[in-house]
């Protein structure tokens, strides 16, 4: 007996796919032989993506939207439709800090900063949640996948509203699973460990870096291909029973304590930022 995991015939939307974890999650979909939309923020981002996918042998549409913003996210997916006929498996990828946001401590944080990081995450997912559902709806079903984190299982200190953020997208899943199970759609995320994309290895020290591996069971990080492999496999019919989950992919760091607030790696991170 051979297994095949086959997207052939279906269409993808990928949100955040112009670099790190959504850009691969891209490609990997496409590879499998999904039609792949590729949201970025950066439309240079999507379109060089869109390029790769082309090289490898795949098909891709750029489409740039700030998915912060509804009629936005609403004309990203009607795009997506137009262009092949229905909409059969989304990925909203988005999250992190926005622009301009930093971990600090949680008596630090002001509304201003609850509300920006909210937004990013839990906002921004629910937006496209809906406009995806809608048209699944419509159609013949699909898969919803969100990305969240490790850290709604393994807080670590500073980072306080991005973990509450993602800790209600695990959440937001299950509302979603059983309103939208009756339609076909399936609902899920994954949460990801530390992975070495471009934003994190701006952000981290390599004393954080050290601590995340010395403290995790695989003492490795988790790699973009894996994360995108977890996503082609979930978003198949080998998935097909599995909805209102989310699926942690941490090489095992949720086993681990939390680190303690005054983590060197941390403290340094914290040097320079608008820490109070
Ligand atoms: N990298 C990690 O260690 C890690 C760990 C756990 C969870 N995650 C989650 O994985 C997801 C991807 O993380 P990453 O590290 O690959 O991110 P990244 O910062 O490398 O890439 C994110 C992409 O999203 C785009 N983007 C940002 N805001 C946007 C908006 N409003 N509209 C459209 N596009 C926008 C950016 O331009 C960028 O290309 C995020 O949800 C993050 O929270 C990452």
């Amino acid at each position: 007996m051979t297994i095949t995991l086959d997207h052939t015939g279906r269409s993808a939307l990928v949100t955040g796919a112009g670099a790190g974890i959504g850009r691969e999650i891209a490609r990997w979909l496409a590879r499998a032989g999904a039609r792949v939309a590729v949201n970025d923020l950066d439309p240079e981002r999507a379109t060089a993506v869109v390029a790769e996918i082309d090289r490898e042998g795949g098909e891709a549409i750029p489409v740039p939207a700030d998915c912060r913003d509804d009629e936005a996210v609403d004309a990203m997916v009607a795009t997506t439709v137009e262009a092949f006929g229905s909409l059969d498996i989304a990925v909203n990828n988005i999250g992190m800090l926005p622009a301009g946001r930093r971990p600090k401590p949680f008596v630090s944080y002001r509304g201003d900063d609850w509300r920006d990081i909210v937004d990013q995450n839990l906002t921004l997912a629910a937006l496209c949640g809906r406009a995806e559902a809608e048209v699944m709806q419509a159609g013949a079903g699909g898969v919803i996948l969100f990305v969240t984190s490790g850290e709604t299982t393994r807080p670590s200190p500073y980072n306080s509203i991005y973990a509450a953020a993602k800790a209600a997208i695990n959440h937001l899943v299950t509302s979603m699973a059983v309103e939208l199970g009756p339609d076909g759609i399936r609902v899920l995320a994954m949460a990801p460990g530390t992975t070495m994309t471009e934003t994190v290895a701006a952000a981290f020290t390599p004393e954080r870096m050290d601590a995340i591996v010395a403290s995790t069971p695989l003492r490795r990080m988790v790699e973009h291909d894996e994360l995108a492999r977890l996503a082609t496999f979930l978003a198949s019919d080998l998935a097909r029973c599995i909805t209102g989950q989310f699926i942690v992919a941490d090489a095992g760091a949720f086993l681990s304590r939390s680190r303690p607030a005054n983590d060197e790696g941390l403290t340094n991170q914290l040097k320079g930022s608008n820490a109070r």
